[in-house]
């Protein structure tokens, strides 16, 4: 029994995925632009080319009203821009540090009132914007591997170390590189933390203001208790999760067509050594194998439009939504606990694969394989690639448990191993938050390693206050 198990497990690795890391590129499709994804596989490997349409609003915390110009953050969020909304000289990060000294004044009624106040800009982009999205969790300073893709392969390793010291010099260096490198094909980078944001290059002609408003953040009145609130405040974590399962609004198009991932590669990003081994890594890898990617890249900035034609995530929405639920029924429930249910439950979803006149597993794992994948689309591209594989892998699984296994234990094996190997976010999620709650994974600077292994509902209010040890230290 070991031994089957074992064939099973290396079948899925090498027979099946001549391109490595089918699985990961697979899931960085799916998690592109998603809070939710891209929070749980934070340390992004891919870049992609992305576009956001001409009209679209987008906004600016700062410390003086003065718009923008040369380069700037932007977000998609005016509750996610008013967090930087304050006071020039704030002592510590804002989303970190709850013991803020706030410089008391007394307002022309005479109440004392905290001097906070910042400016909230809003602006609308004056043409199509287009852009390189570094996926992952890429605008978190961490020492964990957030930042290892741009620093070691966008950057060329030419960042001093540092995190939040350094981001006024990886906004520089990405409209240099777009001018210099990139012949100004790029406008600027998205990246994501707690929401996704942009580094904008020349906003002065990208963007024309629509208002720009004095604003602070209101802190909430805590009843009894004098604990200060921790963390981010509710209303940026209310939209920061709602963004979970996409952008939203169409504001963001990815081309899918083409892009570049590390996965895509002879790479280990995996080093044995690491210490979050399950998050991939660059750290250990070469200069000169670094600096193939990063070529790989200005190609595709220099070959490739912003536009994609086929939109592969919706395909891949389309495999997870059909199979993720199902394939943790059928190795959960007690439904399934003997062969004869569960065989009867998986040739139930197998039915209209199977011609009565013709039986034959190859062409009934080829139908069902072929389900979601458009015709119409290249198949040469690495997304149809890898697309097409997940999607045969899980049909031949099915069909290997439908039609050769006999004994349960074996089955059950086979199917744990494929959700091992697909390692989908959405086995992560949990079911039925209040209204008031939302479903707590760590989101940088954030969250604890519980929140990763177990997500549980928590209260927008009062969320992460337990120990927030999961990215580790700000990386200044
Ligand atoms: C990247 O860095 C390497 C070594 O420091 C250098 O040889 C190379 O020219 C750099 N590439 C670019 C495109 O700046
Ligand atoms: C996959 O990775 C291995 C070792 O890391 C390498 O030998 C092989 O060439 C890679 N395959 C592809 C298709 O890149
Ligand atoms: C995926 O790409 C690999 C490596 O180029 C190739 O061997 C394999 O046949 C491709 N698979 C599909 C389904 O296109």
């Amino acid at each position: 029994m070991n031994l089957l198990y074992l064939l099973g497990l290396s079948a899925l690795s090498t027979a099946f995925s001549p391109v490595n890391n089918t699985n990961h590129i697979f899931n960085a499709i799916h998690s592109s632009m998603r809070q939710w994804g891209s929070s749980l596989n934070h340390n992004g490997m891919s870049f992609f080319l992305a576009s956001v349409p001409e009209g679209t609003t987008l906004y600016h915390g700062s410390s003086h009203p003065n718009t923008l110009i040369e380069t700037g953050y932007v977000a998609f969020d005016p509750e996610h821009a008013l967090v930087f909304a304050r006071p020039p000289h704030h002592p510590k990060h804002p989303l970190h540090d709850d013991r803020v000294q706030q410089k008391i004044v007394t307002s022309k009624h005479g109440d004392p009132i905290e001097d906070q106040a910042g400016w909230l800009h809003t602006y609308q982009t004056t043409k199509e914007l287009r852009l390189v999205y570094v996926d992952g969790m890429s605008a978190g300073k961490s020492h964990i591997g957030t930042l290892d893709s741009q620093d070691r392969i966008l950057f060329n390793d030419t960042i001093p170390s540092g995190g939040v010291s350094q981001e006024t010099e990886r906004a520089k260096a990405v409209c240099r590189i777009s001018a210099d490198e990139w012949d100004n094909r790029i406008d600027g980078v998205i990246r994501m933390a707690a929401g996704f944001e942009i580094i904008l290059c020349a906003p002065e002609e990208n963007l024309v203001a629509e208002r720009v408003t004095k604003s602070r953040i209101h802190k909430p009145k805590h009843h009894g208790d004098h604990k200060p609130q921790q963390g981010k405040p509710g209303e940026l974590l209310r939209v920061v999760t709602s963004r979970y399962n996409g952008i939203g609004g169409d504001r963001v198009k990815v081309n899918y067509d083409h892009f570049v991932s590390v996965y895509d590669s002879d790479l280990n990003v995996f080093p044995a050594d690491s210490s979050h081994s399950t998050q991939p890594r660059l750290t250990h890898l070469s200069k000169a194998s670094i600096q193939k990617i990063r070529q790989r890249l200005t190609d595709l900035v220099m070959d490739h439009d912003v536009h994609g034609k086929v939109n592969w995530q919706a395909i891949a929405d389309m495999t997870v939504q059909q199979y993720g639920r199902r394939l943790q029924d059928l190795v959960s429930s007690p439904r399934f606990r003997t062969m004869k249910s569960l065989k009867a439950e998986i040739a139930q979803m197998w039915e209209t694969f199977v011609d009565l006149d013709y039986s034959s597993a190859d062409v009934e794992i080829q139908r069902c394989t072929n389900r979601f994948i458009p015709h119409a689309a290249s198949k040469t591209s690495l997304a149809h690639n890898v697309t097409y594989t997940i999607n045969e892998q899980i049909c031949s699984t099915l069909a290997t448990a439908l039609y050769d296994d006999h004994d349960h234990t074996v089955a059950i094996g086979r199917l744990q191993e494929l959700m091992d190997y697909l390692s989908w976010t959405v086995w992560k999620e949990c079911r039925d938050c209040r209204d008031d709650e939302f479903c707590a994974i760590p989101i940088w600077p954030q969250g604890s390693l519980e929140d990763y292994e177990d997500p549980r509902c928590q209260r927008y209010n009062s969320a992460y206050a337990e120990k927030n040890d999961y990215w580790g230290p700000i990386f200044h």
